[in-house]
């Protein structure tokens, strides 16, 4: 398995190492073949190269199986023109490799229930798939840009655009994930004010119809969603829904189970995918070692999971890392961000030693 690794800025880099060591354990015991190369991403990219994204990494992705990210961006680089933002390498890389479909899981553990700001009776066992639609939509749309008008004022300007295939590809990735899990999908979007959503609700309603009448479907206006998810998350299964709204609707996932340190992403077209922690790069803890290294841990689980590479001990190898995370987190172990009284507070590395001790 060809593994491109990109550990980019801030705590990306410490979290990544984390996740390496595992990997290596891994690979160790189930003889993964895995054969890893570092580029660079982002800020350090550009302070190197002159861009976030430049060629050689992008190649380096290209020909890679999977890509494993840590995070970019730093407020360093926050004054840079739009077209070399640390952010325009992640826009790059989803849309050079075409990776359409971004799957970011929101699972409760409980021994963290107490950890998020929300009840615990609300979010226990809380077991969500935001599936988002990662290539289209307005973050990717034409015209964009600033323009100055006559009278000297400006106008700024996106287009929120989706065609049918880039619909009907998106709603195959939810139902397909949904049978894998409760058999429950709701498409989020806004189609009682915007056309291009109501497109969307049109096309998912027609691919359900057309393959997946077993798979549950409901729909539900994003506003409303956004309120459902804080007054009983617990009736979601896999929430599949736009670029933009599905950006906005992870982070809300992500922050019901206690702290966004945890969440892992991928980020997929076909078998190859870039696995991604949810969280940035935290420029204001970067290089204290405390930083949560779980996130990207259990991305490096996704990517095993679904890297076909990897082959068949990748979900063995899996399994064995969703396993110690639980075992870390039941003994009582806990990064500062999700540390409560009476809990062992451990470092990033500390975390990783932790983890990879409890993989036999
Ligand atoms: C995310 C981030 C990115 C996005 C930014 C950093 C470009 O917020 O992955 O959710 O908006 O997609
Ligand atoms: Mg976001």
């Amino acid at each position: 398995m060809k593994l491109a690794v990109l550990p980019g800025d801030g705590i990306g880099v410490e979290v990544v190492d984390q996740a390496l060591a595992l990997l290596a354990r891994l690979d160790n015991k189930y003889n993964l073949g895995i054969e890893s190369e570092k580029a660079l991403v982002g800020g350090c990219a550009y302070d190197a190269h002159g861009h976030p994204l430049p060629e050689a990494t992008l190649k380096l992705a290209q020909d890679a199986d999977a890509i494993l990210l840590g995070a970019v961006g730093g407020t360093k680089w926050e004054g840079l023109d739009y077209s070399v933002r640390p952010e325009r390498a992640l826009l790059g890389l989803r849309g050079e490799l075409n990776l359409y479909a971004n799957l970011r899981p929101a699972i409760v553990y409980s021994a963290l229930a107490d950890a998020s700001s929300i009840k615990r009776e609300i979010i226990e066992g809380l077991d969500i798939l935001v599936v988002r639609e990662l290539t289209g939509g307005i973050y990717f749309g034409k015209p964009k840009g600033v323009e100055t008008l006559p009278d000297g004022t400006e106008r700024g300007f996106n287009t929120m655009v989706y065609t049918t295939p880039e619909i009907e590809r998106i709603a195959k990735v939810a139902f397909e994930a949904a049978r894998k899990r409760s058999n429950k999908v709701c498409s989020v979007d806004k189609a009682n004010v915007l056309e291009c959503t109501e497109l969307w609700r049109r096309v998912v309603t027609r691919v359900h119809q057309e393959k997946y009448q077993d798979v549950e479907l409901s729909h539900m206006y994003v506003d409303n969603c956004a309120m459902q998810l804080l007054r009983n998350p617990k009736q979601f299964d896999v929430i599949v829904t736009t670029n933009m709204f599905g950006d906005i609707l992870s982070d809300e996932a992500a922050m019901l189970t206690g702290s966004i340190g945890m969440l892992p992403s991928a980020s997929l077209c076909g078998s190859k995918g870039l696995y991604e922690p949810v969280h940035g790069s935290a420029p204001d803890i970067a290089g204290q070692d405390i930083a949560n290294p779980i996130a990207t841990i259990l991305s490096a689980a996704m990517l095993l999971q679904y890297t076909p590479a990897a082959g068949e001990n990748g979900q063995a190898a899996a399994r064995d890392i969703e396993n110690a995370v639980q075992r870390v987190l039941d003994e009582g172990y806990r990064t500062k961000d999700i540390h409560t009284k009476g809990m062992k507070l451990v470092g990033c590395a500390e975390m990783g030693r932790l983890l990879a001790e409890r993989i036999e």
